[in-house]
């Protein structure tokens, strides 16, 4: 029996791993075995790559070298973590996945959205989510968290410009309206708790 495949997408500081959190919880609580994972990273492997990626110091990486390390980092966790898990009936929640590199690496940096599929394809076998939560919040809302929770300290791509973030919001919003089926899109403002229950009726319903 194949477990679910559950991803969380949106920007930076709009909830995505305190969601991921509460709806982990609410599945197990149901008798279901759930897996918890991140990306960029989720296994040794890939979280060596994340800290190539995310580390502030040195030149840092071109748009193609940067979407090539992000689809490497993907192919182990899928391989090592997540397809064992779904195979084994688990299911898997995920924050962040193929939609950020497609948001980030695609629609920030502006290399084609066929070429970030290609390498998934290649990478991960073209693995997909079975349902994508995207989160949607204020920019202006979202940034106050980001401050709060990162007292300033932001990562290579969290501190790219505001009109880099603003494009990738606009990616994001441009898949989940191409794939109706497999995206739910939710509004983040408000309680955690709040916001949980609109996911857990997302997830339910999908
Ligand atoms: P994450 O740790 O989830 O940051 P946050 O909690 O701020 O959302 O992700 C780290 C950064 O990596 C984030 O700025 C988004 C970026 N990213 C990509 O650019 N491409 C990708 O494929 C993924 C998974 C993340």
């Amino acid at each position: 029996m194949n477990g679910r495949f559950i991803v969380f997408e949106g920007g930076e500081g709009v909830g995505k791993s305190t969601q991921s959190r509460l709806l982990a919880e609410a599945l197990r609580a149901r008798g279901i075995e759930v897996v918890t994972t991140r990306e960029p990273g989720g296994t040794p492997g890939a979280e060596a790559i994340r800290a190539l990626l995310l580390a502030s110091d040195g030149q840092g990486w071109g748009a193609r070298a940067e979407a090539l390390l992000f689809a490497a980092a993907r192919a182990d966790h899928v391989e090592t973590l997540i397809r064992p898990a779904l195979a084994r009936g688990a299911w898997v929640v995920c924050d962040r996945f193929l939609d950020s590199s497609r948001a980030y690496q695609g629609g920030g940096s502006g290399l084609g959205d066929a070429d970030i599929l290609d390498l998934h394809r290649i990478g991960s076998e073209g693995l997909m989510p079975d349902v994508t939560i995207l989160l949607t919040l204020d920019p202006s809302e979202a940034a106050a968290r980001v401050l709060r929770r990162d007292a300033g300290a932001l990562d290579r791509i969290g501190g790219r410009a505001a009109d880099y973030h603003a494009r990738v919001a606009q990616a994001f919003l441009r898949f989940a309206a191409d794939d109706p089926a497999r995206f739910a899109v939710i509004a983040a403002s408000g309680l955690p708790e709040d916001v949980h229950a609109r996911v857990l009726a997302a997830v339910d319903a999908a």
